[in-house]
């Protein structure tokens, strides 16, 4: 027992460890570690030539970044900041479908965690890991997807800002996990995800997605193209829409840019 303490005490990323007990056919076969880099995404996007399924991972970013222009925390040895190299011939539009299988595989490895749509992953309403997915058009016909995902493991505490919003896999437990296993489980289950979603399309992962989204059911205000829409979450549909009830109508929001909130506050 103190030997795995100790040894999850001083656990290091590197590529090594990623790949040691990796059983992926091509998730993470190609790892790019940098001890601090500026952000993973931006990483990737200066490696494209690499394979698909190439792993991009830091232990710390200097520009780390969020959703819809924000910021993404990324201190030294706390948490996972990781980008995917994914080249998929698929239409444009299914793109941010990406991001969904990529919360369903989080929070597959992450038991006690949910989804709030479209791809924050939380524990208890806060969040504890988020999803970046870029399009970048490099040589070839079909434009490459970085997939980025920023996991709060080993946080202690949280800035005055963050600490009602946030949390990690520490706080959550009171324990130290290991990033290197974490990293490795989700590898696995997101590239099973990912050749179902390649051979099958998105509706066969839904109903998982749905089983684990916090916001079905739930009173929502959606910010999507500058305009608030209030009403009641009663389904994200077989695509990936959200489905919105309001005074007047129904409407299915199917895009990465959207942004939910609940009513009285986060979720
Ligand atoms: C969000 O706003 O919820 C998305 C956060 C995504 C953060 C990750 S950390 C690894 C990768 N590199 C970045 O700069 N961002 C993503």
């Amino acid at each position: 027992m103190f030997c795995v303490i100790l040894i999850l005490v001083i656990e290091m990323i590197s590529e090594l460890s990623i790949k040691q007990n990796l059983t992926t056919k091509f998730m993470g076969q190609t790892v790019v570690f940098e001890e601090v880099t500026d952000s993973t995404n931006l990483l990737a996007k200066r490696n494209l030539s690499l394979d698909e399924g190439a792993l991009f991972i830091a232990n710390c970013q200097t520009q780390g970044r969020g959703r819809l222009g924000r910021e993404w925390s990324s201190q030294k040895n706390d948490g996972i900041y990781m980008s995917l190299l994914l080249k998929p011939s698929i239409a444009a539009e299914d793109i941010s479908k990406i991001t969904l299988i990529a919360g369903v595989a989080v929070s597959r490895v992450i038991k006690e965690s949910k989804i709030k749509y479209p791809n924050d992953i939380v524990i208890n309403g806060k969040k504890v890991c988020g999803i970046l997915c870029e399009m970048v058009s490099g040589e070839s016909k079909n434009p490459a997807i970085i997939c980025g995902i920023g996991i709060n493991v080993n946080n202690q505490s949280f800035d005055k800002e963050l600490k009602d919003k946030a949390t990690s896999l520490f706080v959550h437990t009171g324990q130290k996990q290991s990033r290197v296993k974490i990293i490795g489980d989700f590898l696995c289950e997101f590239e099973i995800l990912y050749e179902k979603f390649l051979s099958s399309g998105i509706p066969p992962i839904m109903a998982e997605y749905r089983q684990r989204c916090v916001n079905i059911g739930k009173e929502v205000i959606a910010t999507y193209q500058n305009k608030k829409i209030i009403g009641k979450c009663t389904d994200i549909d077989d695509d990936g829409a959200i489905v919105i009830q309001t005074e007047n109508e129904i409407l299915k929001i199917n895009t990465g840019e959207i942004s939910i909130r609940g009513i009285l506050g986060y979720i």
